[in-house]
C-alpha cells in the first residue's frame, strides 16, 4: 500500500511543544508502521526565534507569523501548544479551524472557555478538533468517555486532576514541608510553573473538570455553576491534623448528577486513609468514573510533563489520521443536553473546621453557641494549647449539615474578636 504523509505544524516549542518535536522525528517509522502514514513535519512557529533552543529547525520550516501556520494549503493538522485561554492560542485555533485544518491541543484553558464555540466551527467545517491532551496529562479519559465507556450513563467523574498540588501535599504530608519548601521543591524538580497560581487556586482543575463534565453528561460546558478552591490556604497543622483523625487532605475535582441535576466543585478534602484515591502520591492524577452498566472505573497515570502530555498528543494525531472526522464532544454541538446544574449551597458535607483563638474565658462555648444557631452540630472536638499557653487551636468535626449553613458558621465566627487568623473549613468527602 502506498504511504502518504500527513502534514503537521507545531506552534509552540515549550516545555510540551520541543518534546513533541523531538518525539515526531524520533519516531517516524515506529508512528508510519502503525498507522501507515508518514507523520511530517512542514511547519513549527514559536513566539522568539532567536530563542537558543536544544535542538536544531531547519530554517525553512520555521514561520515567522504563527498565524501563517492557518493559511498553508498542504498542512493536515496544527498542534497548538502555546497555551492560554485567550491571545495567541486563542487566534490560532478559531483561525485553523475556520479554514478548515484539523486541531490538537493540550490547552485546557481554552477548551473549557470556548470549547462549545470551537467545536461548532470544527463539526461545520468537518474537522477535528482533539484535546485529550489538555485533560490529566498521558491519563487517557478523554477517550475513554469518548469510546471505551460509551455504553454507559455517567452519574460521577470524580479524582486528582492537578500533579502539582497533589505534589505539594504529598511533601507536606510525608516530608514534613511547609506549603512554601514544598513549592519550592515543586518548581525545583520542574513539577511548577514559575508562576503557579492556577495549580495552587484550583482554576487549573477546575478548567479540567467543566471539559469532563461535558463529556460524562452530553452537556455543554458550564464555567458558572462551579465551586472552585485551592491548596493555597492549606498548612501544615491541617495534614497533621487529618492524620491524627485518620485522613488525607486530597484536591478533588467532582462533578456529580443527583436527582437531575449537576453540581462541580474543586475543593481540598478530608477523604478516609484506607480510601484508593488517599493513597494516589506525588504527580500521579486519578480519575474515577462511576457508570451504568460498568459500574466503577479508575484511570491513573502522569498528569503532567512532557512525556505523558506527548502521549496524549500523538494519541489525537493517530485519531485524525486514522479515523473520520468526530464531533470534539462526541455529540454533535446541538444535539448536546442542556441540563441543569446547580451549586453547592444545599448540598450536605461533614466538615473539618479549625479555629484558632485566643485563649480567653467564654471562648468554646461561644463558637459551640454561633454553630448551634447555624444548625451545625458537632461530631469530635479536639483543644490543643499552643506551647505560648496564650492561644489554642480548636478542631471541630461536624456532622453532615447543608453547605451553605457551614460557610454562613465560618464567616460568622470570622469576625470575633478572639480569632488569631480566619477559621479554616476543609470538607469531608465520603468516598
Ligand atoms: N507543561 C505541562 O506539563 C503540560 C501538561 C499538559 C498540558 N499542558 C499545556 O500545553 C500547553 C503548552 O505548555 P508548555 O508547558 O509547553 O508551555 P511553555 O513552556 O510556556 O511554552 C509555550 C510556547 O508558546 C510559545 N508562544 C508564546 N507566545 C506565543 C505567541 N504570541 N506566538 C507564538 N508562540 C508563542 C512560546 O514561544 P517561545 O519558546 O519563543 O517563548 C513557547 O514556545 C499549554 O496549553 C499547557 O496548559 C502543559
Amino acid at each position: 500500500m502506498k504511504k502518504n504523509k500527513i502534514n503537521i505544524a507545531i506552534v509552540g516549542l515549550g516545555n510540551i511543544g520541543s518534546y513533541l518535536y523531538k518525539y515526531l522525528n524520533k519516531n517516524k517509522n515506529y508512528l508510519t508502521k502503525k498507522t501507515n502514514m508518514i507523520p511530517n513535519i512542514v511547519f513549527v512557529s514559536a513566539k522568539n526565534k532567536s530563542k537558543k533552543r536544544k535542538f536544531s529547525i531547519p530554517k525553512k520550516k520555521w514561520l515567522k507569523n504563527y498565524l501563517d501556520a492557518t493559511k498553508k494549503k498542504n498542512i493536515d493538522i496544527i498542534v497548538e501548544l502555546i497555551g492560554g485561554a485567550d491571545g495567541p492560542a486563542k487566534n490560532l485555533v478559531f483561525s485553523a479551524l475556520r479554514n478548515k485544518i484539523n486541531v490538537v491541543t493540550a490547552n485546557k484553558a481554552l477548551i473549557a472557555k470556548y470549547g462549545d464555540k470551537l467545536a461548532k466551527i470544527a463539526e461545520k467545517n468537518k474537522v477535528s478538533l482533539e484535546f485529550e491532551a489538555a485533560v490529566c496529562g498521558g491519563v487517557p479519559i478523554v477517550k475513554s468517555l469518548k469510546e471505551g465507556l460509551v455504553a454507559n450513563s455517567i452519574n460521577k467523574i470524580y479524582g486528582i486532576f492537578n500533579g502539582t498540588s497533589n505534589f505539594i501535599l504529598t511533601s507536606m504530608d510525608k516530608q514534613n514541608l511547609e506549603f512554601r519548601d514544598a513549592l519550592k521543591k515543586a518548581q525545583s524538580l520542574g513539577y511548577a510553573e514559575k508562576n503557579p497560581i492556577s495549580d495552587l487556586n484550583g482554576d487549573d482543575v477546575a478548567s479540567k473538570l467543566k471539559i469532563l463534565t461535558a463529556l460524562s453528561f452530553n452537556s455543554y460546558i458550564n464555567n458558572k455553576d462551579i465551586s472552585v478552591e485551592g491548596i493555597n490556604k492549606v498548612d501544615r497543622t491541617d495534614i497533621n491534623n487529618a492524620n491524627l483523625l485518620g485522613y488525607k487532605i486530597k484536591l478533588l475535582g467532582v462533578s456529580h448528577l443527583e436527582h437531575k441535576k449537576v453540581t462541580q466543585r474543586v475543593n481540598p478534602y478530608l477523604i478516609k486513609k484506607s480510601s484508593y484515591i488517599a493513597k494516589i502520591d506525588g504527580v500521579l492524577n486519578a480519575v474515577i468514573i462511576e457508570g451504568n452498566p460498568v459500574g466503577e472505573t479508575v484511570i491513573q497515570g502522569e498528569g503532567a510533563g512532557p512525556q505523558a502530555t506527548t502521549s496524549a498528543l500523538v494519541s489525537d494525531i493517530v485519531s485524525i489520521i486514522k479515523g473520520k472526522v468526530r464531533p470534539p464532544f462526541m455529540i454533535s454541538a446541538n444535539k448536546r443536553k442542556k441540563i441543569q446544574f446547580e451549586n453547592i449551597d444545599n448540598k450536605k458535607f461533614s466538615a473539618y473546621l479549625r479555629i484558632d483563638v485566643k485563649d480567653k474565658h467564654g471562648v468554646l462555648s461561644n463558637i459551640t453557641k454561633t454553630l448551634a444557631k447555624n444548625k451545625v452540630s458537632i461530631k469530635r472536638l479536639i483543644q490543643n494549647p499552643f506551647k505560648s499557653k496564650k492561644n489554642s487551636s480548636i478542631v471541630i468535626i461536624t456532622h453532615e449539615v447543608k453547605d451553605v449553613l457551614l460557610i454562613k458558621s465560618i464567616n460568622q465566627l470570622s469576625k470575633k474578636d478572639y480569632l488569631i487568623q480566619k477559621p479554616k473549613l476543609i470538607r469531608i468527602e465520603k468516598i
